[in-house]
């Protein structure tokens, strides 16, 4: 066996936030892109950088997943992890990954879990102008801001700013190990927090400078963030390649069915609206059926599969989402493939709730997510015949119309 000589240099992934702008049912670090979570994409980039001691900083109670994503990322350099356990913010959570380095680290990095696509040639570059800089030298990845800029008060915009002095910042970030937990150490004992950990060590009197960061180190914070991933991740706009859109440019229909038994807490989503006051549905997501039924329907116009192929379980940033983000991202995943909508009609059959009321209103709020594509929405009861007439739960059926872009 030979020895591998002890690493100057650790990393600490912090991963122990709960992701709550994700929304997703499981700590966000562990929501997977495709077939990887989130943390296993950060972890095969930090594990095909230089070798480095690695400490994982787990949400409580997940200690023993992340122990089994670092080893099967780690590969042959397993002795080279650890995981520990976060704390209630990022700065605690950073603190922990202190804690748990070994003594001949001289280099520390603190990289968030959440920008799992960040390239190894960045963390080796983070590291290397660390150790090429001062005694007390910082260094973070930052990006231009490409945007303009604006002071705003209320509603007044009261000055432009000037981009070219600013830069965003990106993790991991790099710094001297004893400078740093001293200062981590001050921050501890004022109670303060920071936004990052360049902050801190600049608050602490140390110089930061800046490296080129990278696109694709962007963090992973909406369900837009975790889209751009995957596309990323596929290559392509869409994951699977829709068939060409029929060569006669004819419209093409398809048809979505969708049932859900009455069951759960809270009130009911139904047909893009909260229905307070009426029993619930029971499903992955808001068991919206009737919105389900017209996303079935414009994937099959579209050739693109379905429901549970775009939104199943293996997508748990859409568990609890509502019509508004499945239509839109199916009217995304549409335009991707080429189609624009026609229209889509709706047929709804229960007891409950009373449709006539709202109708309007219905078909305003599924149309708006359709990007104004018009939607009809008939209801029906069935005679006392049924699950529906007894009460069970509802049946939907929806028929959609997708035209082809010109030309495709
Ligand atoms: N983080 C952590 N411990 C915390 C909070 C955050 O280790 N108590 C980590 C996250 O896991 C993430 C990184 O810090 O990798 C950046 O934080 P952020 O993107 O804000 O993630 P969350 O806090 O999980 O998300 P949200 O703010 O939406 O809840
Ligand atoms: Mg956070």
């Amino acid at each position: 066996m030979t020895l591998q000589p002890v690493p100057d240099t650790a990393i600490i992934v912090v991963a122990a936030g709960s992701g709550t702008r994700l929304g997703a049912d499981a700590p966000k670090a562990l929501v997977g892109i495709d077939e990887r979570t989130i943390l296993r994409h950060a972890l095969d980039g930090v594990f095909s950088a230089a070798p480095m001691q690695v400490v994982v900083v787990a949400p409580a109670g997940y200690e023993g997943v992340a122990e089994t994503v670092l080893h099967a990322a780690a590969g042959d350099r397993a002795d080279l992890g650890r995981v520990v356990t976060g704390g209630d913010t990022r700065q605690g959570s950073v603190a922990r990954g202190l804690a748990a380095l070994w003594g001949d680290v001289s280099t520390v990095l603190v990289h968030d879990a959440a920008r799992a696509l960040t390239p190894a040639a960045l963390i080796d570059a983070v590291a290397r102008a660390v150790r090429d800089g001062g005694a007390d030298a910082g260094v973070i990845p930052a990006l231009p801001v490409v945007d303009t800029l604006k002071r705003v008060e209320a509603a007044d915009v009261v000055d432009a700013v000037d981009r070219s002095a600013l830069a965003s910042a990106q993790t991991p970030q790099g710094f001297r190990r004893e400078p740093l937990e001293a200062a981590y150490a001050v921050a501890l004992a004022a109670g303060a927090e920071y936004t990052d950990d360049a902050a801190l060590y600049a608050a602490a009197g140390h110089p930061v400078r800046h490296i080129p960061g990278s696109e694709r180190a962007f963090k992973i914070t909406v369900p837009a963030d975790l889209e751009r991933a995957r596309h990323l991740l596929a290559g392509a706009p869409a994951a699977r390649t829709p068939p060409p859109p029929s060569s006669s440019g004819l419209p093409r229909i398809g048809v979505g069915t969708d049932v859900h038994a009455f069951g759960g807490e809270g009130n009911l989503w139904l047909a893009g609206l909260e229905w307070p006051g009426e029993q619930p549905l029971s499903g992955h997501s808001d068991g919206d059926a009737v919105a389900h039924a017209i996303v079935d329907a414009l994937l099959a116009a579209a050739g693109l599969g379905d429901i549970g192929e775009h939104f199943g379980t293996a997508h748990p940033e859409y568990a609890g989402a509502h019509a508004d983000v499945f239509l839109a991202r199916t009217r995304e995943l549409l335009g991707a493939a080429g189609f624009v909508i026609g229209n889509v009609s709706v047929q709804f059959q229960g007891n409950r709730p009373r449709f006539s009321p709202r109708r309007a209103e219905a078909e305003r709020a599924l149309s708006a997510a359709l990007g104004g594509a018009p939607v009809a929405v008939a209801a029906t009861t069935t005679d006392g015949l049924g699950f529906p007439g007894r009460g069970e739960g509802v049946a939907v059926t929806a028929v959609a119309l997708v035209v082809p872009y010109p030309g495709r």
